[in-house]
């Protein structure tokens, strides 16, 4: 009940922005640095120069300006700023929606200038027990999370708390048990099959791919979801999702609209071109440095190319990336999803 305003609000933007066929959720990986040493991350980098503080103010101010309705705040990791609290009161100010996803190694000892500020948090657990502290590279790490998760259910200002695991050659059958324990933990359950590799201009890198599951494995694990869902426990997963990763894992007839409702922002401000990640549409410092607007990038010519390509496009095999596109083409099972979430 407490998050019903902030989500009927989100609920209003996006109608909004979707009526004026602009996107509505900005990505920001607010920094590449991390703590941990996860072997399936295609993030993590830490060597490319950050945007400070003013420049993610006003980014965000930009944002809601432009009609955005929500913030993702992810990295690298995001508490390794210091000015997290800071940019994050910014969002709250202007309205964003703000979804703020972590490892959870730091989250105890920020929380205090976080509170409030987070409309939805999204702690990544990709197994239970010592099993998840192997996979990050971070000893103790899983008790950490468990203990804040817990905690949160005497927090009035907790934010709606949703639980990640990404699936890999490294974690199968995890899903069954992360089920388990975020029942307990009053947590919503995401899983994604791991990304392999990233778009340049010269093709396709998939510098992962020895850890990616197989389709056979990916429709298993589409049927375990659709199974847990079944026996109560809190899968988010749209039934249509779990229905084209188990019968179409290749994504055959699937069509890309991500980049009509998504704009992604990387630590250095590039405004990112997620079908040539080394080419950027713009940059955020630069679009402030010469006074235009936020919007002015999505006004651009290449992404007005990119929004075609993606078309043909079945890089990504995300829940969110593929409920996103069907959220842009106003598809029943998302109105419905929206709806149910929105008046929870
Ligand atoms: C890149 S992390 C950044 C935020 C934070 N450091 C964390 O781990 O939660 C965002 C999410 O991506 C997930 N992730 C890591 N590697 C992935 C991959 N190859 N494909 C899809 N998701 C992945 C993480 O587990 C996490 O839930
Ligand atoms: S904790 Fe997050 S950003 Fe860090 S290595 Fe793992 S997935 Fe990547």
């Amino acid at each position: 009940m407490k998050h019903r305003s902030g989500r009927v609000r989100l609920a209003g933007r996006l109608a909004t922005a979707r009526a004026l066929g602009r996107p509505y959720t900005l990505s920001h990986l607010i920094t590449s640095r991390c703590n941990a040493r996860c072997e399936t991350c295609l993030w993590r980098d830490g060597t490319s120069e950050e945007a400070d503080a003013q420049t993610i103010a006003w980014l965000y101010r930009e944002a809601a300006r432009a009609g955005f309705a929500q913030l993702v705040v992810w990295g690298g990791e995001p508490l390794l700023r210091d000015d997290l609290g800071d940019v994050l009161a910014v969002a709250k100010r202007v309205g964003l929606y703000t979804t703020l996803i972590s490892n959870g190694w730091l989250m105890a000892a920020r929380w205090p200038e976080l509170r409030g500020n987070v409309d939805a948090l999204i702690l990544s657990v990709d197994d239970v027990g010592v099993a998840h502290d192997r996979l990050r590279a971070m000893p103790g790490l899983y008790g950490r999370v468990g203990e804040f998760a817990l905690s949160l259910q005497a927090d009035p200002l907790a934010p709606l708390l949703l639980l990640n695991t990404v699936l890999s050659r490294q974690n199968l059958g995890a899903l069954s048990r992360v089920a388990v324990v975020a029942k307990s933990w009053r947590a919503g359950l995401f899983f994604c099959p791991m990304e392999t590799g990233q778009m340049q201009s010269t093709g396709f890198v998939e510098s992962l791919s020895h850890l990616a599951l197989t389709p056979e494995e990916l429709s298993a694990a589409a049927r375990e979801a659709r199974r847990l869902g079944g026996e109560g426990y809190p899968i988010l997963a749209t039934g249509a999702y779990l229905d084209l990763l188990e019968n179409d894992p290749g994504l055959a007839g699937y069509r890309c609209r991500a980049p009509h409702s998504l704009m992604t922002v990387g630590a250095d401000g590039a405004v990112r071109d997620c079908r040539r990640h080394d080419q950027p549409i713009a940059n955020v410092m630069e679009l402030r440095a010469s006074g235009q607007a936020l919007s002015e990038a999505l006004a651009l010519p290449r992404r007005r190319e990119l929004l075609a390509e993606a078309d043909s496009c079945s890089a990504c095999n995300n829940p969110d990336v593929i409920e996103l596109s069907w959220l842009w083409d106003l598809r029943p099972v998302m109105l419905k999803k929206f709806v149910r979430l929105a008046a929870h």
